[in-house]
């Protein structure tokens, strides 16, 4: 905060050169959703950021008495039942797999770490939905990624934009969401995913499958993983324990084709040697004394009535002045504003007014950005909040409409 106790505005500024850094210093953008969390910690404010879970849904962390040996290092694939657990869970999804092929990561995005790890050199193609998950955008681009967009919509990914992006000869994989995709929440439709699956299969690269919201459908979808229609081509799928248990946990899953196994085991021993077996144990015991499918229905339950509350808030403030389709799972509305606003500078008035979103151009891939976009949150604010929130953008979206009107009446006087 500033001394007059505004919030700092938000603005990407760049760092104070040091000199003698790696040259990949230069490529790492911060996050833009952590940068704009940061300045949302202030009580007053109603964030519409993060993909942060609930504070209700969020289990209770107990202090389980875990054997003496939690505290010794670990093997660096992870803690055997936990790899065992995510094999059957995998395959339960669509995907058959065993438990060697599993390894324990430290959050899905350290598996994006490792992705990155295994197969980008400088100038490497890696073919990515555009928008897509911002977080892997940033790592992709440190590890030297010349990224190959290609777009996503309510009817999945555009099958003809995929087959030529695979083509290029520096492709080397392809970083797809196709289930409750972030930001979009788009669900590749079955017979979009058997094509996309057929495409990746024909080009021989491989494919990162990124399901950390797969399980958060709000209407019966089951979508079967990319990978599981897969025949030859090598894979990759990430897994998260953070939308539907803990994200303070930082656990994840990384499930890979045998042949890539090795390698990922190796560059997890150089990464981190392994991730917290504390926090692994942890996890067990709360599987073993807890239900998984009850806690998930009841993330659904909670996170589809936000949903419902965030659809029917936007219909009335926003009915005339925006687009988005119903998200049928995730935790984001992703929407386009009429009126020629930038959300990135509106986000200025925004934070003015009390109420913070992710504006959407750090989502795309490439520099020509549209900036018309804005993610929205719904499974954090409360209902109340969801509520005020949307009242309080609508209020700085017409004010800054009126503001544009009124400019452009003075220009053309
Ligand atoms: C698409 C996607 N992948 C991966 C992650 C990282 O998840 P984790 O908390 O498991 O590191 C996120 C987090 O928001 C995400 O949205």
């Amino acid at each position: 905060m500033d001394d007059e106790g505004h919030l700092e505005r938000f603005h990407d500024r760049p760092e104070p050169a040091v000199p003698g850094l790696a040259a990949r210093c230069d490529r790492l953008g911060s996050s833009v959703v952590r940068d704009i969390l940061r300045l949302t910690t202030r009580k007053d404010v109603i964030s519409f950021c993060g993909g942060l879970p609930a504070p209700e849904v969020l289990p209770a962390v107990e202090g389980a008495s875990l054997p003496r040996d939690a505290g010794q290092y670990g093997a660096t694939e992870g803690e055997t039942p936990l790899r065992e657990w995510v094999a059957q869970h995998l395959t339960r999804l669509g995907r058959p797999c065993r438990a060697e092929q599993v390894l324990i990561t430290s959050g899905a995005q350290q598996g994006l770490d490792l992705c990155a790890r295994l197969l980008l050199d400088e100038g490497t193609g890696m073919v990515c939905e555009a928008p897509t998950y911002l977080a892997a955008l940033q790592v992709f681009r440190l590890f030297g990624a010349r990224l190959q967009p290609v777009a996503v919509t309510p009817e999945g990914i555009d099958l003809e934009r995929l087959w030529r992006q695979l083509d290029r000869p520096e492709t080397r994989a392809a970083y797809l969401v196709p289930t409750f995709q972030n930001p979009g929440a788009h669900c590749y439709p079955e017979a979009n995913r058997r094509s996309a699956a057929d495409a990746i299969d024909a080009s021989g690269r491989v494919l990162i499958e990124d399901g950390a919201y797969a399980e958060l459908s709000y209407e019966g979808t089951q979508a079967t993983p990319v990978c599981g229609y897969l025949r030859r081509a090598p894979w990759l799928y990430l897994g998260s324990f953070s939308k539907i248990l803990m994200p303070g946990l930082r656990l994840g899953y990384m499930v890979a084709d045998e042949r890539l196994v090795p390698h990922l085991v190796r560059l997890k021993q150089a990464a981190d040697l392994h991730s917290s077996r504390v926090g692994q144990y942890l996890l067990l015991d709360w599987l073993e004394r807890n239900d998984y499918d009850q806690q998930l229905r009841w993330a659904r339950t909670v996170y589809r009535e936000r949903r419902d509350l965030m659809a029917a808030g936007l219909d009335r403030h926003f009915g005339d002045a925006a687009r988005w389709s119903l998200p049928g799972g995730g935790l984001f509305f992703w929407v386009a504003l009429d009126g020629g606003l930038d959300t990135g500078v509106l986000l200025d008035a925004a934070l003015d007014a009390n109420v913070a979103y992710t504006p959407g151009a750090a989502f795309f891939p490439t520099e020509d950005a549209p900036v018309h976009w804005l993610r929205l949150n719904f499974s954090h604010p409360s209902p109340r909040a969801i509520e005020t929130g949307l009242a309080r953008l609508a209020s700085v979206y017409e004010s800054a409409v009126a503001r544009s009107k009124h400019a452009n009446s003075l220009l053309s006087d």
